[in-house]
């Protein structure tokens, strides 16, 4: 029973996973923002400062900070992002996805316990990462970190192969979006009132 659960959830995730591939070439050494006008061009348009207060600071719950092509456009085209994650003690980052790119984690402090599913097989990779470790979670696939300490606070550099890797979390995705109730409560062999409550949780959360 328990690994027939296991399937479907399996099932589940793979049907969620997209894969496409990072930035496809761009035909320039790099792309201008329509609204910016190409004569300003000097080192601060390649220039993030925006992670200075945040590395080393603390946190009340779980939080990732993205450096995409959205809060930094010169990455557009690059194939690059990164993100600091930052676990207070005992805190997760809850499964999900990013759809356009594989996720290569180093363990900036503290130490994190990860691990993606392996979608030809269900198998569960999961690794306990102290500092200085470094992981990587193949493109699309489902995965989680988590903060087992439940006195030290944790921090991780992630980067991507996307300036857009995107995100698909997995609890609103499937809670937080209108999927049917019978649908969900069939899917998790549970009951609507089950599945009532979980989507309560999840009411008006955004990707
Ligand atoms: C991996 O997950 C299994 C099942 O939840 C758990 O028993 C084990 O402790 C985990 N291993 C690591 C290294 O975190
Ligand atoms: C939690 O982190 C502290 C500080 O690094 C360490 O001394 C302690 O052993 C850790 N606890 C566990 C359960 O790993």
């Amino acid at each position: 029973m328990a690994s027939f659960s296991m399937f479907k959830f399996t099932l589940l995730l793979s049907l969620l996973v997209v894969f496409v591939k990072g930035d496809p070439d761009i035909t320039d050494d790099f792309l201008i923002p329509s609204n910016v006008n190409p004569n300003s061009i000097d080192g601060n348009f390649f220039t993030f400062t925006g992670l200075r207060k945040i590395v080393g600071s603390n946190v009340p719950d779980f939080r990732a900070t993205k450096v995409t092509k959205t809060e930094f456009p010169a990455l557009d085209g690059q194939g690059v992002s990164l993100s600091i994650l930052q676990f207070p003690p005992g805190s997760i980052n809850p499964p999900h996805s990013h759809p356009r790119s594989w996720e290569a984690l180093f363990v900036l402090s503290g130490s994190v316990e990860l691990g993606f599913i392996d979608p030809s097989t269900g198998k569960l990779n999961n690794k306990t990462m102290p500092t200085n470790y470094f992981y990587v979670v193949p493109q699309g696939t489902m995965h989680y970190q988590q903060n087992a300490n439940k006195s030290a606070a944790a921090s991780v550099l992630s980067a991507f192969g996307s300036s857009n890797p995107g995100t698909i979390s997995l609890p609103t995705a499937l809670f937080g979006t209108g999927v049917d109730d019978k649908i969900l409560s069939r899917s998790f062999a549970t009951d609507v009132d089950t599945i009532k409550k979980i989507k309560a949780a999840f009411g008006g959360t955004k990707f």
